[in-house]
């Protein structure tokens, strides 16, 4: 007994001065202020939890799940740092002039180029891919091919899809413009709509749940939500009823959706969220963005989720690895205005 008594005098005196410290630091904290679209701060939190433990630092985060530019432009230093699901509303921030550039070296080594703005107001700090998502008692992967065969007449009646004027479709309907080219982009987009089963509504995950229940065959969403619905025991059974596929894989690749992390114009504690943001782009970060959101890193040593890397083997992929059609930013710029006038114009959400 006595050798482990002495191997924990050392480390209970650690302990102690450690409590010290940090009642120190409690005196003065400092708070660090997140304004984010995530919709709620389960996938965020683990992020910013490790944060504080490290930085000492609180961060306290204000949550919405729409209108973020807006509320951005209406209270420009509310927050510190800006975090959101969809890397073109930073874009647009930037370019409405509500971002600061980032000082730091260590995110400028460690970001791929491609993933950070040229002007280096904001970085992509993870990305995941809008696919097909397909039943697996009425579809057979060898019947998909790319997003523009959904136009096709085969799919009549048979495509569930959440609203249009969603963030996640029109980020994804702004790609089909910035790549197949206007014309091409809004025949595919009014085909989809021809093909749907019923009006658009729900979040991605009903539409699985559709699909389950037989009320469609098809449908378009997120890579994350598979191993998302399969550790939830609610919608365990809608995983299973579905298949993955990454479309355009044999032409022009699958389109991502890119989420980011940005400075605002506040410059109390600019030092604080420099540092928080070069943890979002550390390795450690970008792990716990990984382990807890399912999407992929932007570092090329952090590997994609297990339950991510089986997707779309049934098509041949390996490892989870897939072709993107990848679209600079900066070619969507404008691309989201135009999308929703169109959206509209043809009446994409009208009941049916
Ligand atoms: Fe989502």
């Amino acid at each position: 007994m006595t050798h482990l008594k002495q191997r924990w005098i050392p480390s209970l005196l650690i302990l102690v001065s450690a409590l010290a410290t940090s009642a120190g630091t409690v005196a003065q904290q400092r708070e660090l202020r997140v304004l984010s679209d995530r919709t709620d701060q389960g996938t965020l939190r683990p992020i910013l939890d490790a944060f504080e433990a490290r930085s000492g630092a609180k961060v306290i985060g204000v949550f919405m799940d729409q209108g973020l530019v807006n509320r951005l432009e209406s209270r420009p230093t509310e927050a510190d740092i800006v975090i959101t699901k969809d890397a073109e509303l930073l874009d647009i921030a930037a370019q409405r002039g509500l971002l600061d550039p980032i000082k730091s070296a260590k995110i400028s080594a460690s970001i791929p180029p491609e993933f950070m703005d040229p002007a280096g107001r904001f970085f992509v700090d993870a990305y995941r891919a809008r696919i097909i998502f397909y039943s697996k008692a009425r579809v057979k992967p060898g019947e998909l091919s790319t997003y523009e065969d959904l136009a096709s007449p085969k799919w009549k009646g048979r495509i569930c899809l959440r609203s249009g004027s969603h963030d996640y479709n029109l980020a994804l309907f702004g790609q089909f413009f910035a790549s197949f080219g206007e014309a091409k982009a809004r025949q595919v987009i009014s085909g989809i709509r021809d093909n749907l089963a019923r009006t658009p509504k729900g979040n991605d995950r009903e539409q699985a749940r559709a699909i389950f229940e037989g009320k469609c065959d098809v449908a378009l969403m997120n890579t994350y939500y598979h191993p998302l619905m399969a550790e939830n025991p609610e919608q365990k059974a809608w995983a299973e009823a579905v298949g993955v596929y990454f479309p355009n894989q044999a032409t022009t690749g699958t389109f991502i959706m890119r989420s980011a992390a940005g400075l605002t114009k506040a410059t109390d504690n600019r030092d604080l969220a420099t540092a928080l943001l070069e943890f979002i782009a550390s390795k450690e970060g970008q792990q716990l963005m990984v382990d807890r959101t399912k999407q992929y890193s932007v570092l090329r040593d952090v590997s994609a989720h297990p339950l991510m890397v089986k997707l779309g083997a049934e098509q041949g992929l390996v490892d989870g690895r897939f072709k993107i059609d990848f679209v600079p930013l900066d070619k969507m710029a404008g691309k989201r205005e135009e999308v929703i006038k169109f959206v509209n114009e043809i009446r994409f959400d009208a009941e049916r």
